[in-house]
């Protein structure tokens, strides 16, 4: 077991957890370190590996942009993230062609006024219920995604997953809990949506 993984048998994967010992040091001292969230999701990710060849992805933290380089260099991996504010960057392009969209959002509840930041605090700041940035996303969601694809979200209970689930259903998007975990003082959760 290397510097930066996390034990095999502990997390029950059958993949070990990708480097990661560069994240939250020097240069990247304001990217948000693999966290009990980041874990479930990828324990939810592995149940659906097969149908995840080929990631792209986004952040507005462009030092986060910078470190998810590192990350997939130190893992054998090539990406090119895109600085931008969720998927602007991307749109219209991508309308209707996403097979899967992964968003582990700033969930936690704060005040409002520390949702917006491009720093460190954009990995947590999640505003009232925790779902000032996730609710920017949700309505894009149905035309984002490929007639196939999944949309994966990780929730804590205060963001309301089950009401999620309900307002999504409006945008013909079916959803599911994947998997859930208490972490802590946070029940964490990974929603899986796909269209009906
Ligand atoms: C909880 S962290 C998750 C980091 C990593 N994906 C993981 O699972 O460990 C949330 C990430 O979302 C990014 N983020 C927050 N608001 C965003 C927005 N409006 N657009 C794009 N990325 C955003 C943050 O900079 C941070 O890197």
């Amino acid at each position: 077991m290397g510097e930066g993984r996390v034990s095999v048998g502990r997390c029950r994967r059958m993949f070990s957890t990708p480097l990661s010992s560069h994240v939250g040091h020097g240069e990247f001292t304001d990217v948000y370190d693999p966290a009990e969230d980041t874990f479930l999701l990828m324990d939810a990710l592995e149940k659906d590996v097969n149908e995840i060849k080929k990631l792209s992805c986004t952040d507005i933290n462009p030092l986060a942009a910078a470190c998810s380089v590192e990350s997939a260099k130190s893992n054998g991996v090539n990406i090119q993230p895109i600085i931008t504010d969720l998927v602007t960057g991307l749109l219209p392009r991508l309308q209707n062609q996403v097979d899967v969209l992964i968003f582990n959002p700033p969930y936690v509840v704060t005040p409002s006024e520390e949702v917006g930041s491009h720093g460190i605090e954009a990995s947590w700041a999640g505003g009232e219920r925790g779902r000032e940035v996730m609710d920017r996303l949700l309505p894009q969601v149905s035309s984002l995604l490929s007639s196939h694809g999944f949309f994966y979200l990780v929730t804590i209970q205060e963001n309301n997953p089950e009401e999620i689930m309900q307002s999504l259903k409006s945008s013909s998007l079916q959803g599911t809990v994947l998997i859930s975990r208490q972490a802590g003082r946070e029940h964490l959760s990974v929603l899986k949506f796909w269209k009906t």
